[in-house]
């Protein structure tokens, strides 16, 4: 039984000879690649979609509600890159302060956030595609176009598999995940993003946002448990920390500031979007650029199906590799098959456990419908954030843990809100959602006591 709780030690941690990564990371890049890993799907979608059938014009206090539970899991993560800035974000801040049991289950939660959110982004890259293609004459037959749904005539997503392959087959070839590539394309997504909010605000009639609640409160709390998708990506920041320049201060600049810059974003287009169309008409799979057809501004409506496609392309690229790197780290410590940890001898990545996730992944993006697929991301990561939140307070009571970085403020009370405040996001999520999610833990329970307890290498300590 011991076993099952036992921890890495965090001197062990810091003190690791192994390969050391470079250091070159500063603030603004931090928050350029969050932006970068956060700003997707989420923004270019969920606004409609859910303005539509939960929260009505009113959904920018779901936006809101949303950016305060990530903000204050945001600073629990601040704390804990900051103390121990080594890669494994959650999974090892598990390992460390709860034992192997539960960085095991954090990790398989991870596993599911990052590869359902790679299929769910590559599901909204494709309904982009699917209408830029559209304004040169080029139509892909829906029953390709869209997840299994012989009642609507949708039976296979294939550009979603497209773009999971070809980002894969990139990322097995090492395509280093370059700060330069990243930056552009950040300035590329956020470009058209303020080039919406700029051209649609000239479009807003205040009585579009009448009625501003249409489905009360309980709507705006709904459409939080689902917009709060919009905003992950930014514990990929604290996955950066092995490559930070002086990680106490950066790294919560980092995380903090990319949650800022995307709140921003996000409320704004939000309000744009629901005062430029009723919000009855957003129910579309490209609300952004469906709302400048409407008032007849096709051109600038293409250039964001362009700007779109192109920056969703990022997010799916992090969440594949951080997938990855997750299924390297669990098979390095021995609770996955070594398999997990082969490099490609050519190019030192770790090319079959790439592609064993994106066959998954791929799977996943070509079936199974978008809301689907976002509510199972939003429990895998809700559930990671708890256990972070959790672990602060545990955390504050290591004295092996070097003094210096970022503290959460109005301890222990802020790390006791975000934890309530995560199970109650948890709590209104659907029950097909809470049974699909109970279905991937009890596997990963028996994978883990088949194979992980056996070969955990913790067991040579
Ligand atoms: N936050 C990411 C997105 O919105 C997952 O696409």
């Amino acid at each position: 039984m011991s076993n099952l709780f036992r921890k890495k030690r965090v001197d062990d941690l810091l003190n690791n000879s192994g390969v050391q990564l470079n250091k070159t990371l500063g603030a603004f890049d931090l928050i350029l690649l969050g932006v970068g890993a956060i700003v997707g799907t989420g923004i270019f979608i969920l606004p409609g979609t859910v303005a539509a059938s939960h929260s009505g014009p009113a959904i920018i206090f779901s936006f809101l509600i949303a950016a305060l539970v990530c903000a204050l899991a945001g600073m629990c993560y601040s704390e804990f890159s900051s103390s121990v800035p080594v890669t494994g974000s959650a999974y090892t801040y598990g390992y460390i302060v709860f034992g192997e049991i539960i960085a095991w289950f954090v990790g398989w939660a991870l596993v599911l956030e990052y590869g359902l959110a790679a299929a769910s982004v590559a599901t909204g890259w494709s309904s982009y595609l699917v209408s830029l293609l559209e304004g040169f004459n080029i139509t892909i037959p829906a029953a390709l176009s869209g997840p299994f749904n012989p009642a609507e005539g949708t039976y296979i997503n294939l550009p979603a598999i497209f773009i999971i392959m070809i980002i894969s087959f990139l990322l097995s070839f090492g395509i280093q995940e370059s700060a330069k590539i990243n930056k552009i394309m950040v300035f590329v997504k956020v470009g058209v993003i303020l080039l919406f909010i700029i051209v649609g605000a000239f479009y807003v009639k205040p009585e579009n946002w009448q009625p501003f609640m249409p489905f009360g409160m309980e709507g705006i709390i709904n459409g939080a448990a689902l917009v709060f998708f919009a905003y992950l990506g930014f514990d990929a920041v604290s996955s950066a920390a092995e490559e930070v320049k002086n990680p106490q201060r950066n790294l919560p600049i980092g995380i903090i500031g990319s949650l800022l810059v995307c709140s921003f974003l996000y409320i704004s287009v939000s309000l744009v979007m629901t005062g430029a169309a009723p919000y009855t008409q957003l129910n579309v799979n490209n609300p952004v650029s469906y709302v400048l057809q409407l008032v007849q501004q096709d051109w600038i409506a293409g250039i964001i199906s362009l700007g779109a496609v192109t920056g969703m392309m990022t997010v799916i690229l992090v969440m594949i590799y951080g997938g990855s790197r997750l299924l390297f780290a669990l098979g390095r410590d021995g609770l996955l098959p070594k398999l997990m940890t082969k490099l490609s001898p050519k190019y030192q990545t770790p090319t079959i456990n790439t592609w064993i996730f994106a066959f998954a992944v791929s799977f996943c993006a070509g079936f199974i419908p978008l809301d689907r697929l976002a509510e199972l991301v939003n429990m895998g990561t809700l559930i990671a954030f708890t256990i972070v939140s959790l672990g602060v307070v545990y955390l504050r009571k290591n004295k092996n843990i070097p003094s210096g970085g970022f503290k959460v403020p109005f301890f222990p009370v802020l790390p006791i809100l975000s934890f309530i405040a995560c199970l109650f996001l948890i709590s209104q999520l659907s029950m097909q959602t809470w049974i699909a999610c109970g279905i991937w833990f009890i596997v990963g329970l028996v994978v883990y006591f088949i194979y992980g307890k056996k070969h955990s290498t913790l067991n040579n300590q």
